[in-house]
């Protein structure tokens, strides 16, 4: 497996494969699980190359413990890529490789995506998402780029980036991998202690439940149904629950016939922060 640790060495070992097929980048923060192989296989199988980035990148974290605290697992992660082919493309920069002295955010114009939910709650958040994104499709210069749909704001943030920047890339999103009790795959379900990573799965069925009472009830019926069901549920604190049109992100204020719905949801369980979504029709 070929490793860069710099965007320089990258570029010039992407130089020659460019010209020969098509290129894809899977950008991950590492601590690789089943959710990143999904992307991983699914890039392999529609493109020649394929580039993951391994990078936390400290502007989209606004929360100082949380970047701390982000698992590390190079060696792992490095035994599942390879697993999975030795022939992706790893990229690896440090902070200083990628922001240089300035390890601040640019500012962008979503429309308005970036103001509701994760947006609403961490601020900054997609400004660093879209400035290291902006980074890695500037050095890769991948033909598409993989995205997972359990982070379906940042899915739809980075379409809106590439339309404002005008980037050659086409952006795919992948659905949500699950744990067997229906968990959302996350790099963070590792902190959870093991009876609480168990009760978890209440999560997910609990959208189940709401996707079925928003086919006969309005979305402000079915936020509170779901709040009252985090209510009886001890050690998981609601953070937000929105139900949103897909394309706007706005909160759903009377249901449109053509429009599709999801339901968002961000729960603290033992300190750590889960989110997860379902679309509901
Ligand atoms: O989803 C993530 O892991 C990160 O937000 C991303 C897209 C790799 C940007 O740092």
């Amino acid at each position: 497996m070929w490793v860069a640790e710099t965007k320089e060495k990258l570029k010039e070992y992407l130089l020659n494969r460019k010209a020969n097929g098509t290129l894809a980048l899977v950008p991950t923060m590492g601590a690789l699980h089943q959710g990143h192989a999904s992307l991983l296989q699914m890039a392999l199988s529609q493109n020649d190359h394929v580039v993951v980035s391994i990078f936390v990148n400290p502007t989209q974290f606004n929360n100082k413990e949380d970047l701390l605290k982000y698992p590390k697992k190079w060696d792992e992660d490095l035994a599942l890529i390879g697993g999975i082919s030795p022939d992706i493309i790893v990229f690896a920069p440090s902070v200083a490789d990628i922001y240089a002295n300035e390890v601040e955010p640019r500012h962008y114009d979503f429309n308005g995506l970036d103001k509701v939910m994760e947006g609403a709650f961490r601020d900054d958040h997609f400004n660093g998402v879209g400035t290291i994104v902006e980074t890695l499709f500037t050095v890769v210069a991948p033909d598409r780029a993989y995205f997972g749909e359990k982070d379906f704001q940042q899915l739809r943030i980075v379409q809106k980036l590439v339309e404002i920047r005008n980037i050659p890339v086409e952006i795919i999103g992948c659905p949500i991998v699950r744990e067997a009790n229906g968990l959302a795959m996350s790099s963070r379900n590792e902190r959870l202690s093991p009876p609480t990573r168990q009760r978890a799965g209440f999560i997910h069925r609990t959208l189940l439940a709401a996707k079925t009472i928003f086919g006969t009830k309005d979305a402000l019926e079915t936020k509170e149904w779901i709040k009252g069901a985090f209510s009886d549920q001890e050690g998981f604190d609601l953070e937000y629950v929105e139900i949103a049109d897909v394309e706007t992100l706005t909160p759903v204020l009377r249901k449109k016939k053509h429009s599709k719905y999801r339901a968002f949801i961000a729960v603290y369980a033992e300190g750590v922060r889960l989110i997860d979504n379902l679309a509901l029709n």
